[in-house]
């Protein structure tokens, strides 16, 4: 009963147009009731443990979802067969984290329900339940199963690094079905976590439209030159590190955020008025229901996906 009114919830927060469709949210209440509870209080752990992880989830859906669609081949480890997996490419690779979490969710609901929950949604529920306990939002549906099809090649292809400029983002997003409107919103999810200094160097030496204070901060934290072996972490959102909230787009408007492809958002005036109305008011539920679209992408069904026994690893 609960579980009903919970999704009820859930459906008329991501509009109910979402549930009628392909995407069933609650897909698992008749196969697997307990499933997403399960991975609820595994994520929760982990995410009161070090919000980091939870960050690192959020992260880890997008670039699922980006790659072949949302169909956990981000998660599959090198094998002979396929030596350089998602997982290795260097959108990826070292700096993609909460691995060891899915694992964990994954066996804790292998244990109450063998093979109903594919490692797709395990992701997707562990990136809604990561941004409920580092805010308080809402779920995005089940229903996806999972690929077998991953290549390092591919996350260079379709994920878009740090140093694009607003009409590349824009057309990354395009291509996965995002609008611009879903650019600006998902963007948001900057507020929590960290980033390596390699991947925002070049905007601490002038000319950088990076506020100067900020600057000067990193430039403290950062070597000039990262590499491999040198290569620290700063937080994204120095307001707020740890929190989902909107300090994300006062962040942009400030000029206190770490990439490109954040201060973009401020470069063509529909999208800085869109940073402008998140920075004064709610962000949340426009996050929540733009994480549900990109859940969506590419899904996979049973024809084209499959049930994994374990995450890592096709059956
Ligand atoms: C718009 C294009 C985007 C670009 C260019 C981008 C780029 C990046 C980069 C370079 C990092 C730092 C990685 C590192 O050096 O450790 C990062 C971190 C992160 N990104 Fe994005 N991102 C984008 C969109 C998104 C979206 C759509 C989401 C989720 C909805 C997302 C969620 C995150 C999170 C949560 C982190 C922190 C991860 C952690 O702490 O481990 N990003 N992003
Ligand atoms: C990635 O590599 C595979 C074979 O190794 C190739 O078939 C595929 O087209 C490549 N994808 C991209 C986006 O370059
Ligand atoms: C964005 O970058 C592309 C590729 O470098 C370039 O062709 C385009 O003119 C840039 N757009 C803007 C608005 O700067
Ligand atoms: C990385 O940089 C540090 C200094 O910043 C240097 O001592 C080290 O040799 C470098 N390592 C590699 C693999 O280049």
């Amino acid at each position: 009963m609960a579980a009903r009114v919970a999704i009820w919830v859930a459906c008329v927060l991501v509009m109910v147009a979402t549930c009628q469709g392909r995407l069933r949210v609650g897909y698992y209440h008749r196969k697997c009731p307990p499933a997403e509870y399960v991975v609820r209080d595994v994520v929760g752990k982990a995410v009161r443990q070090n919000p980091g992880v939870g960050a690192g989830i959020v992260r880890m859906f997008f670039h699922d979802c980006f790659v072949q669609g949302c169909d956990a081949s981000v998660l599959l480890d090198p094998t002979p067969a396929n030596p350089q997996p998602e997982k290795l490419g260097p959108p990826n690779f070292p700096s993609l984290r909460g691995f060891e979490v899915i694992d964990a969710a994954k066996s804790a609901v292998e244990k109450v329900c063998p093979g109903v929950v594919s490692c797709a949604d395990i992701i997707a529920f562990a990136a809604r339940d990561a941004s409920f306990f580092l805010s308080g939002h809402r779920r995005p549906p089940g229903g996806g199963s999972a690929g077998r099809v991953s290549l390092a090649n591919e996350t260079l292809a379709f994920l878009p690094p740090p140093f694009f400029n607003l009409t590349q983002l824009v057309g990354s997003f395009q291509a996965k079905g995002l609008d611009v409107d879903d650019l600006v919103v998902l963007s948001g999810a900057h507020t929590i976590g960290r980033s390596h200094c390699s991947s925002f160097t070049d905007r601490l030496s002038p000319p950088s439209d990076m506020n100067p204070a900020l600057a000067t901060v990193l430039r403290a934290k950062c070597p000039a030159n990262p590499n491999f072996t040198n290569d620290p972490t700063v937080v994204q959102d120095v307001v707020t590190p740890d929190a989902m909230d909107n300090q994300y787009y006062k962040n942009v408007l400030a000029k206190n955020v770490l990439f490109d492809s954040d201060a973009a958002l401020l470069s063509s005036p529909p999208t800085a008025a869109k940073v402008a109305a998140f920075a004064r008011g709610k962000w949340e539920r426009s996050f929540a229901r733009a994480m549900v679209k990109l859940g969506g992408i590419e899904v996979k069904t049973a024809a084209n996906g499959e049930i994994r026994r374990m995450c890592r690893i096709v059956n």
